[in-house]
């Protein structure tokens, strides 16, 4: 017999466990549309979590819900026996926090979400944490981060800050994570959660992701599949170091702590500072991943993106084309090739600038941040013109966090560089990170983006990279408060963001970071879309994108062609059109069909691109479970659905199972037509040109898997009268 009762049952004989349990004497639900998070404030005024799951269909069910023993925010110090929320050691010395309820208010921000702030209070010290949470209706979303503040008369140390605390009461636990390194990133990873801790985290200063990002699914129960299965899915808005702690007790209870990492950053906090935590940010699902998902790509497209809802250029990049190898001359010849495919815009990549220090290779310039004379002798200007010229707009690459040792700045201003003294320099990509917790180094980089634009207005697109962690790391600027670096690099970086948005509201600009380093809900607000990963090898992108579209939409997601990759042209473009379509490519050493193709498909990634951008993605099959991968996006209407299938496997005769498509409406008829076809082939799949009922497609199914190793297929399905 299987031992283990549903999760309801185990759910109600665990919060009527009468040892522990509180009695009520006041519940605060924090709901969306189809989620209860449920708080009960217990006879000793501490806040419990009593209920996180589907909403209750009667709202009068909510009273129902018994108290338990699991603390909303547990604190370190007192009775606490497993990893705290907070830790704070008062300004008398004494280590430990009580917190009780003390009021909650909620408002209604706008007509899609609810604002809950639950104040919790020490009995004995003047310190107050207030727990926000942030329900966003529609998308079934919510977002939760934590407020501390004191009023004791000298500063208190705080060395754990959680945003979030949640419980969970199941029989088993499947976490999955999204790990990875430089060109890997991403890469999905499931498995049980056992007894004690399992820590997820990043100690990379400048950036959250690359090992680690700061993404997870946790399922309970049962492993979730895309339609089934219940899941939470959470991420930190974070571009720091991150840390997920999920601890599993002596009862089977797991408690998860998500929140900036603890490790080297006790903070010293002054009376009447709110120490204010990133939002972690979080959905649940009953219906598997695939709703998890599209839940976060919908609220991000409202709220966790720049300009979310808005349409994006399509570019050439000049990058992998000439890496530093370019002037003025090359770089209007690749313009040609930018209004040959029909792209919006040409970015130019790294290597234009430093002038005593040219920017001719990794190894120096980096934070001269003026036109190279030999190279750009017209200066940026001029290409802005030429590229206008040939209808193209123009964009431009920054690294503004960085500096070379081989650099007029370096030279200049040796107090403003993150390093340690009485150790030697230590560099990645032979740079150094800039000291942004330093005003003046804020002003440099505020004004380095400024002084480009208000030179140069027509500018319509910047690149923002990020190429090293931190390392050997000392702020000289915070002297003696050095563990705030980690903390403080990262406002400090938002705040120069937001001032360069105060005055640049809408300028589209890609958030990069030696590929996908920084992927997170902190930087994206500033941000319409992402670099993935500099692996641009259609193949391997296939996973990459797979495993960021469990969290973040294709609007985000720059996907470029590139030379990167022994695919057809083909296969790499249809990798790249399920995301934000560029190219990084030399568009001159196209052979002719090639360059056909390509002029084809920006046109039709432009009729197709609406669906991709805003509408609702289903992945049907896995790249993790067979070799293929296929998935599609329905527009908001059903009107409309693009389908790309990829074949992954190189072995001969292998056979793929037609497959029911998702999303559409079933009252509805639906043409299927092959499209983005090579110059001169035909489709070769039987329902190419039919129409079926959306029943049909969803219930029935149809072929789409090419069996050819390594080749792929995008439908495009429009609704017929
Ligand atoms: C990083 C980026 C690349 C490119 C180079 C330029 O590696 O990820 O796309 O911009 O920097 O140096």
């Amino acid at each position: 017999m299987n031992r283990y009762f549903p999760l309801c049952f185990l759910l109600l004989v665990f919060f009527s466990r009468p040892a522990q349990a509180q009695q009520n004497t006041k519940q605060i639900f924090i709901q969306t549309d189809k989620v209860t998070l449920g708080f009960t404030v217990g006879k000793n005024q501490k806040l419990y979590q009593s209920y996180l799951g589907e909403k209750l269909a009667n709202s009068q069910d909510n009273g129902l819900l018994p108290a338990t023993r699991h603390e909303a925010y547990v604190p370190a110090g007192t009775d606490n026996l497993f990893e705290p929320a907070i830790r704070m050691v008062h300004t008398d010395g004494n280590p430990s926090l009580e917190l009780r309820y003390d009021k909650h208010t909620t408002q209604q921000q706008e007509e899609n979400v609810t604002a809950t702030a639950i104040h919790l209070k020490d009995p004995k010290y003047p310190v107050e944490v207030i727990l926000h949470f942030n329900a966003f209706q529609k998308e079934n979303i919510i977002k939760t981060w934590t407020e501390i503040r004191h009023k004791e008369k000298k500063p208190v140390v705080l060395s754990n800050f959680a945003s979030a605390m949640l419980h969970f009461d199941a029989p088993n636990y499947w976490l999955s994570q999204f790990h990875g390194d430089w060109a890997g990133e991403m890469q999905q990873q499931e498995s049980q959660l056992t007894s004690g801790i399992k820590i997820i985290d990043s100690k990379l200063g400048t950036r959250a992701h690359k090992y680690q990002s700061p993404t997870f699914l946790l399922a309970l129960d049962k492993p979730a599949g895309e339609n089934h299965g219940e899941l939470i899915a959470g991420t930190l808005a974070w571009s720091g170091n991150f840390q997920f702690a999920f601890e599993l007790d002596e009862q089977n209870s797991l408690r998860i702590l998500a929140g900036m990492n603890p490790y080297a950053s006790e903070y010293r906090l002054e009376p009447n500072k709110p120490f204010v935590t990133p939002a972690f940010i979080f959905t649940y699902s009953r219906t598997g991943k695939g709703q998890a998902s599209r839940s976060f790509h919908r609220w991000a497209r409202n709220y966790g993106i720049l300009d979310g809802n808005k349409p994006r250029l399509t570019l050439l990049n000049n990058w992998e084309a000439t890496f530093f190898d370019f002037d003025e001359k090359k770089l209007v010849g690749l313009f040609d090739g930018a209004a040959q495919l029909g792209v919006d815009l040409f970015l130019l990549d790294d290597g234009w600038f430093g002038n005593k220090y040219p920017r001719n290779d990794a190894k120096a310039g980096l934070g001269d941040w003026q036109e190279n004379k030999t190279k750009l002798p017209s200066g940026i200007g001029y290409l802005v013109e030429e590229a206008e010229k040939k209808g193209v707009k123009f964009g431009i690459w920054l690294e503004p966090e960085m500096v070379n040792p081989k650099s007029e700045l370096y030279e200049k201003h040796p107090d403003w560089i993150l390093k340690l003294p009485n150790r030697e320099e230590h560099y990645q990509r032979n740079q150094l990170v800039l000291d942004l917790i330093n005003p003046k180094v804020q002003d440099f980089m505020y004004n380095l983006v400024d002084d480009l634009l208000t030179k140069n207005p027509k500018v319509a697109y910047i690149k923002w990279d990020s190429n090293r962690s931190l390392t050997n790391t000392y702020s000289p600027y915070l002297k003696t408060e050095q563990s705030k670096l980690y903390i403080d690099y990262v406002h400090s970086l938002y705040k120069v963001l937001g001032r360069i948005r105060q005055k640049y509201p809408h300028l589209p600009i890609m958030l990069c970071s030696g590929g996908g380093g920084r992927v997170d809900y902190g930087a994206l607000p500033f941000f319409t879309e992402f670099w993935p990963s500099d692996n641009t090898d259609g193949l391997e992108r296939v996973k990459i994108q797979w495993g960021y579209s469990n969290f973040f939409p294709a609007i985000a997601m720059s996907s470029h062609v590139t030379s990167w990759g022994k695919q057809s042209v083909k296969y790499r473009t249809d990798v790249a059109m399920m995301g934000k379509l560029g190219y990084d490519i030399q568009v001159s050493e196209f052979n002719e069909k090639d360059l056909q193709f390509s002029k084809q498909a920006v046109a039709n990634y432009k009729r197709l691109s609406d669906v991709i951008w805003f509408g609702d993605q289903y992945r049907l099959v896995s790249p993790y479970d067979e070799d293929r991968a296929v998935l599609m996006y329905v527009s908001e209407n059903k009107s409309k659905a693009v389908l790309f299938s990829y074949n992954l496997q190189t072995r001969h005769r292998d056979r793929f199972t037609q497959i029911r498509l998702e999303g559409l409406d079933p009252q509805k008829k639906y043409m299927v037509q092959e499209t983005n076809l090579y110059p001169e082939t035909k489709s070769s799949f039987t329902a190419n040109g039919k129409t079926y009922s959306g029943d049909y497609l969803m219930k029935v199914g149809i072929a789409v898997s090419p069996t050819t190793a390594l080749t792929s297929a995008v439908f495009e399905i429009v609704e017929k009268p």
